[in-house]
């Protein structure tokens, strides 16, 4: 008697996939940067930014697509860049990294990204924030 064929590995979806392709990464960049943008709290976070937030819209979306495992024009766009390297020379405090970190929450769980991907990302965020603080702070 011969075995059945086992039937083709079906690979898992990409982080990609999970939080909804271009069209999930981008509502969710464009909910934190209107936080960003209008509410009081992210005041400061805001402060930091140019006046003119699209090219850092465009810029986050193409990052973030890249960094869940889609398209990599980012990366493509910036031959050996590196996300900690582009924010080493920003005076990034402890409650700037605080707000970032919290208006992306907040984008994150308004957009209804599952669960525990969010949570994922959070505390990817979270590292790389408290990476790009200010040393001694
Ligand atoms: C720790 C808190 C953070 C602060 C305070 C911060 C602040 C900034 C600022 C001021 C800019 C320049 C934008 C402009 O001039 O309009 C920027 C650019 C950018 N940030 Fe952050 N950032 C933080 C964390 C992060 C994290 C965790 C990521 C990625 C997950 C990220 C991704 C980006 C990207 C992709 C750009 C655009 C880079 C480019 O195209 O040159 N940032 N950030």
């Amino acid at each position: 008697m011969t075995a059945a064929p086992a039937s083709p590995a079906k690979a898992p979806p990409s982080l990609y996939d999970r939080i909804g392709g271009a069209d999930g990464v981008r509502l969710v960049v464009d909910r934190f940067y209107d936080l960003m943008e209008h509410a009081p709290e992210y005041a400061e976070l805001r402060a930091m930014h140019d006046a003119d937030l699209l090219p850092v819209r465009v810029s986050l979306t193409q990052f973030l697509a890249a960094w869940l495992g889609g398209p990599r024009d980012w990366f493509v766009a910036r031959p050996g860049a590196c996300i900690m390297s582009l924010h080493r020379e920003m005076p990034i405090t402890r409650e700037t990294a605080r707000q970032w970190v919290h208006a992306m929450s907040r984008a994150l769980a308004e957009n209804r990204v599952e669960p525990a991907l969010g949570a994922q990302m959070q505390q990817s965020f979270l590292r790389m924030a408290h990476a790009m603080m200010l040393r001694g702070e």
